[in-house]
């Protein structure tokens, strides 16, 4: 049944032009617990969505095709509306026809019996560099939260700048050997407005971190990232498919397509998934695997 979906929608998406999600970014709120040095997202006077609002949002996202919904903040673990909370927000999707839901956080609270069905924690390198970005003692929080979690889908993100690259390769054997942890997907950082100082401009620089994570990807690591994908970002160089997702932002706006796209940004894009979307698009066989294993 889902299978059939995906090929159905695959085949009027590359074959009859049709522009529709498979896949939706919901933002529940800007609220977060974190200040991190890479973000623009979070707010100090945040807005939280109601149950209602995100019912409504969800509903339109399904017909328009989307059945992958991924939660997103803020920190999503602190959404709360009466005595609904995430979990409640995981159930709701799923009545409502989508396949899978994932949450993204920071994993600085417990999230044992999280119903979501996959979980992202965002890792930006281990120890000292992840908490140079994220703050002192976020490292030692987010290891224990996710022991703690039981959670059995569950991988890590890392977003590359130029504080932590020198730590790739230790964040790639540490999501390896940390028995919590499925897999590591790379993204590299996108120079939002305030976050430019972060941003790896030196394309030569770019390109020798991505050949080692290919090197690593060969040799057995678990990277998310498809080798084709990887080669994608090496220059960034290619169409973007990112309508594949739409987001619903903090403030109500329906994007068809990635936000990056309206702040010209897409050049310097270093979202993993906008190179995924165009290999899956033109029908890399290592994309559509690694898309298989991560979504079904
Ligand atoms: C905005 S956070 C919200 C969810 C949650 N609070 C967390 O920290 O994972 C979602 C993801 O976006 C990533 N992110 C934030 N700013 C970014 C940027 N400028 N470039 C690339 N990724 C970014 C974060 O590292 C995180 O993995």
């Amino acid at each position: 049944m889902k299978l059939l979906y995906l090929a159905w929608w695959f085949f009027r998406a590359r074959f009859f032009g049709r522009r529709r999600p498979l896949q939706t970014v919901l933002f529940i709120s800007d609220k977060c617990n974190l200040r991190c040095k890479h973000c623009n997202v979070y707010r100090d006077n945040p807005t939280t969505k109601t149950y209602q609002q995100i019912r409504e949002e969800l509903e339109y996202s399904y017909r328009q095709g989307a059945r992958f919904v991924d939660f997103e903040g803020g920190e999503p673990f602190l959404w709360k509306d009466g005595n609904f909370d995430v979990n409640d927000l995981c159930d709701l999707a799923k009545k409502t026809g989508f396949f899978s839901t994932t949450i993204t956080t920071n994993a600085q609270m417990p999230f044992a019996g999280s119903r979501a069905n996959s979980i992202w924690v965002s890792m930006d390198g281990t120890g000292k560099y992840h908490d140079e970005i994220r703050g002192e003692g976020t490292f030692d929080r987010l290891v224990k939260n996710i022991a703690n979690s039981g959670h059995r889908h569950l991988s890590v993100n890392m977003v590359v700048n130029n504080r932590n690259y020198e730590n790739v390769e230790a964040a790639i054997k540490f999501a390896k050997e940390n028995p919590h942890i499925e897999k590591i997907s790379i993204n590299f950082h996108t120079p939002y407005e305030g976050t430019e100082h972060l941003y790896i401009g030196d394309l030569k620089l770019r390109t020798k971190i991505i050949d080692k994570i290919i090197e690593m990807k060969r040799a057995g690591y678990p990277i998310m990232n498809s080798v084709s994908g990887l080669k994608l970002m090496k220059t960034n160089k290619f169409k973007k498919q990112c309508w594949v997702s739409n987001f619903i932002m903090t403030d109500g706006t329906r994007l068809d397509t990635c936000p990056g796209a309206y702040v010209d940004i897409c050049d310097r894009c270093g979202f993993c998934m906008a190179g995924e979307m165009h290999a899956v698009y033109t029908l890399r066989p290592d994309t559509l695997l690694a898309g298989f294993s991560l979504r079904l």
